[in-house]
C-alpha cells in the first residue's frame, strides 16, 4: 500500500519524552489484558514470571522508564499473595517503578471472555481465518462485562477526566467506550497489536458495529501497518455514520474526531545486545548444547514462537522435511531448533496444534534422524532470556513462516541478537515486520513448501559477505525503528492530540 499519510513519526524528536513531561500532570494508566509478572507458588516460595509474548515483553521496559500504572488480569496462582488489598504490587520486581493493579477474573470470565470472545472470535477473525470463528451468545456478555470490569479497576486507580489510559490489544475493544460515556474529558488511547481484516472478514462478526463503535471512544488509535489502519477505516466507513478521512486518518464520529495512524512496534535493541554478548548467554549456550544435544557441527536453524495456528510452524515443518528430503546435502549438516511455548492450550484449535507439531516432529525425526544426528530438537522447557539469546546469536538462520501476524517480534529479537559472525533471516511476507525487513530478509510464502525449503538451502549457501551487508542493513533498520523510536512516536502523538495541535 503507497499511502503512507496515516503513518505517524516524528524524528526530529529528540530527547526521549516521559509521560509526565508531554501530559502535563495527568496520570498515565496502561491497560492489557496479560500482566508483565505473575507471581506463582513454588515449592512453598514465591516466583516471579514473565509471561511469554510480544506485548508485554515489548511494554514493560517502556513502563519501567515512564511510570504510572499497569492494569491487568491477574492470572498468576500467587497473585492475591504478592498484592495489597488493592490488588497492586511494585514492579519490575528488581527495581520497582510503576505500579501493577491486578483485576481478578472468575473462572466463567476467563472462560467467555479471555478464551471466549478474545481468542475464540476476535483472534482468528482479526487473522482473517474466519473457519476458526466461535459463536456463543456467552462469549459476548463476559467480553462486555469483563470490559467494564477493567473500567471500573482504573476509576479504582484515577480519575479518567485527569489521566491519559492506554489500552492494549484487542481485549479491550469496549472498554474505551465504558469510560468515555461516564468521563468525556477522558483521553483514551489504544493499540491494536494484532492485524485488522478487511470488511469483507470483519463483517462476518454480527458484533462489529458494536466493537467500532467502542473503538472509537479513544483519541487515538494505532495499529502496526498503513494497511491495517485503511482496513480500519475502510470498515468504519461501511459500518457507521461516521465521516473517513482516509489519507489524515482522521474519522468524525458522535461529535468527536478519532485519530488512526500506523506505528510498527520495535523491540529494546539495546537490551537484546547486552544479553547477547553476555557472559551468561555463552554459559547457556554449552549448557543448551548439551541438555539438548545440539550438534557442534553443521549449521543451525532456529524458530521461537508460541504454539499458535498464526505462527505457520507446520508450514515451516513441512518444508525442512521437504528440504532434507530432496536436498540430502543437508542432512546431519542442518539441525532445526524449534523453541516454542505453550499457549491457550484450553482451546481445541491449539490442543490439535500442539499433537500436529508433534507427529510431524517425530515422523521428520524418524525419517532423516541417524544413530549421531536429530534433524528437528524441540525445547519445550521454559528458557531464561539469556539462553534465548544463546539461541538467537548462535543460528545460523531464524525462520519465521507466520500465515498472518501483526508484527512478529521474534524477527526482530533475532536481528539484534546477531553479534557474532551474522545469520539469514527468512521472512515470511505475509507478517507485519515484512514491511520494515523484507528488502534485506529472505522472503518466502509460507504456503509455498517447495520454494520455501529452496530459500532455507539459499540462506544456507549464502556467502559471508552476502550475510553480512544484509544483516547490517536489518540491524540498522531494527536499531533506528526500536521501541523508545515507537514509544516517542505513539506518546508524540497522543500529546499533541491532547494539546490540540
Ligand atoms: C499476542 C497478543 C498479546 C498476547 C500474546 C500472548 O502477542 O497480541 O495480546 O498477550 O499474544 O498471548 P496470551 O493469550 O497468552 O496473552
Amino acid at each position: 500500500m503507497s499511502n503512507t499519510n496515516t503513518t505517524a513519526s516524528d524524528s526530529s524528536f529528540e530527547s526521549p519524552p516521559t509521560a509526565t513531561s508531554l501530559f502535563e500532570n495527568r496520570e498515565f494508566v496502561l491497560v492489557s489484558n496479560r500482566e508483565p509478572y505473575t507471581h506463582e507458588r513454588d515449592d512453598g516460595s514465591i516466583t516471579v514470571v514473565r509471561p511469554a509474548g510480544g506485548l508485554t515483553s515489548a511494554l514493560d521496559p517502556m513502563m519501567a522508564s515512564t511510570g504510572g500504572t499497569w492494569v491487568a488480569w491477574g492470572s498468576g496462582g500467587a497473585d492475591d499473595e504478592a498484592s495489597d488489598e488493592n490488588g497492586c504490587v511494585r514492579v519490575p520486581p528488581e527495581s520497582p517503578s510503576y505500579e501493577l493493579k491486578r483485576v481478578s477474573l472468575t473462572e466463567e470470565q476467563v472462560r467467555n471472555y479471555y478464551y471466549g470472545y478474545s481468542n475464540k472470535v476476535l483472534w482468528p477473525l482479526c487473522h482473517s481465518d474466519t473457519a476458526k470463528v466461535t459463536s456463543d451468545a456467552r462469549f459476548w456478555r463476559q467480553y462486555r462485562e469483563t470490559n467494564r470490569q477493567f473500567a471500573a479497576a482504573v476509576r479504582e486507580r484515577t480519575d479518567p477526566s485527569n489521566a491519559v489510559i492506554w489500552f492494549q490489544d484487542y481485549h479491550f475493544a469496549l472498554a474505551p467506550r465504558y469510560i468515555r460515556d461516564q468521563s468525556p474529558g477522558a483521553f483514551c488511547m489504544q493499540f491494536w497489536h494484532i492485524p485488522w481484516p478487511s470488511w469483507d472478514v470483519f463483517q462476518s462478526c454480527p458484533q462489529y458495529e458494536e466493537l467500532l463503535d467502542g473503538l472509537l471512544a479513544n483519541d487515538l488509535l494505532g495499529f502496526h501497518l498503513d494497511q491495517y489502519c485503511q482496513n480500519f477505516l475502510d470498515c468504519v466507513s461501511h459500518a457507521l455514520d461516521a465521516d473517513v478521512d482516509r489519507n489524515r486518518g482522521r474519522i468524525d464520529y458522535d461529535g468527536r474526531t478519532v485519530r488512526v495512524a500506523a506505528f510498527p512496534l520495535g523491540i529494546d535493541t539495546a537490551e537484546r545486545r547486552t544479553l547477547a554478548e553476555g557472559k551468561e548467554a555463552g554459559e547457556q549456550w554449552e549448557s543448551l548444547r548439551k541438555t539438548y544435544r545440539i550438534p557442534d557441527e553443521g549449521q543451525l536453524a532456529l524458530g521461537v514462537d508460541r504454539l499458535d495456528y498464526t505462527k505457520g510452524i507446520e508450514q515451516r515443518l513441512a518444508a525442512l522435511e521437504h528440504l532434507w528430503e530432496w536436498y540430502p546435502d543437508c542432512r546431519e549438516r542442518l539441525t532445526y531448533v524449534q523453541k516454542a511455548t505453550e499457549s491457550r492450550s484450553r482451546i481445541d484449535e491449539y490442543q490439535h496444534l500442539q499433537a500436529n507439531v508433534g507427529a510431524r516432529v517425530e515422523r521428520i525425526n524418524d525419517r532423516f534422524g541417524t544413530e549421531t544426528w536429530q534433524p528437528v530438537i524441540s525445547i519445550n522447557d521454559h528458557l531464561p532470556q539469556s539462553a534465548l539469546a544463546a539461541l538467537y546469536r548462535e543460528a545460523d538462520i531464524c525462520l519465521v513462516s507466520s500465515l498472518r501476524d501483526g508484527m512478529n517480534l521474534v524477527a526482530k529479537e533475532f536481528v539484534a541478537s546477531q553479534v557474532a559472525d551474522p545469520g539469514v533471516l527468512v521472512l515470511s511476507e505475509l507478517v507485519g515486520a515484512h514491511e520494515e525487513l523484507g528488502e534485506s530478509a529472505l522472503t518466502v510464502h509460507p504456503n509455498d513448501t517447495e520454494a520455501f525449503a529452496a530459500t532455507v538451502d539459499q540462506a544456507r549457501m549464502m556467502e559471508p559477505e552476502e550475510r553480512s551487508n544484509r544483516m547490517r542493513r536489518l540491524r540498522e533498520q531494527v536499531e533506528t525503528n526500536d521501541i523508545e523510536q515507537w514509544k516517542r512516536n505513539v506518546l508524540r502523538e497522543a500529546s499533541d492530540i491532547l494539546h490540540g495541535c
